[in-house]
């Protein structure tokens, strides 16, 4: 029989994404395991769910470490034990060293409450508002050691709407961004989704475009740019 594919979390907060996860794991609709859920902060939301659900959990505190390359060296050992094909990170605050990166090329994602490239970092609702955009989104990417700034594969465009404020426009940003991780996944997990490079394949072919989540909550591709 087929080993379940193994997802290891990286968390430092709510955990409302992990708790996507376990959910529609629970569900029977993404076939998958939560092996670890990993953390900066000893009281993250994130970990208690983690708990919850059965997994390994762990939490370090970078303060601990004389630098970040030591910090992440004792970290992925962590997750490394948990033998994870995939690892997520779901609102994990911390850079993570080019060497742990390197060394997991196309097995690291994260997710991204923007369309990147644009407003990469933090309080991306509020740059997108004082940008003037009429569309703004959330992204799933390998993550590569530039913030925020490795191969997007799938998008999900949220419209702003007259009278938004960062509040608003981020829960109806989160709402779409649950089901693109989910759907993101699924695609990893049958394998139809890798990273060549830093080129990002669907099916065995380069994707020029990332996928844009559709209202049926799919996968689909691009044709021309929106
Ligand atoms: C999400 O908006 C995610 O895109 C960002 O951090 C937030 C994490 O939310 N990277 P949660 O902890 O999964 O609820």
């Amino acid at each position: 029989m087929r080993r379940p594919y193994r997802i290891a979390v990286l968390a430092s907060g709510r955990g409302s994404n992990l708790q996507a996860i376990l959910d529609a794991i629970a569900q029977g609709s993404l076939d998958a395991v939560v092996a670890g859920v990993f953390s900066d902060k000893a009281d993250a939301p994130a970990l208690a769910k983690g708990r919850e659900s059965g997994a390994v959990t762990a939490s370090l505190s970078p303060r601990a470490f004389a630098s970040r390359a030591d910090y992440d060296e004792s970290l992925f050992r962590l997750v490394d034990d948990v033998h994870p094909d995939l690892i997520v990170c779901a609102g994990y605050m911390r850079l993570v060293s080019e060497r742990e990166v390197a060394a997991r090329n196309g097995k690291m994602l994260n997710i991204h409450p923007s369309l990147l490239p644009a407003f990469k970092g933090l309080r991306t609702h509020q740059q997108a508002l004082d940008a003037g955009v009429s569309w703004h989104g959330a992204s799933v990417h390998f993550v590569s050691p530039e913030l925020d700034g490795g191969p997007v594969i799938a998008q999900a465009r949220v419209p702003v709407l007259p009278g938004d404020n960062a509040d608003r426009l981020a829960q109806r940003v989160l709402e779409r961004e649950h089901p693109l991780l989910l759907a993101s996944l699924r695609l990893l997990a049958a394998g139809r989704i890798d990273l060549a490079g830093s080129q990002v394949r669907f099916d065995g072919r380069a994707l020029h475009l990332p996928l844009q989540l559709d209202p049926d909550q799919r996968l689909v591709e691009q044709e021309t740019t929106p």
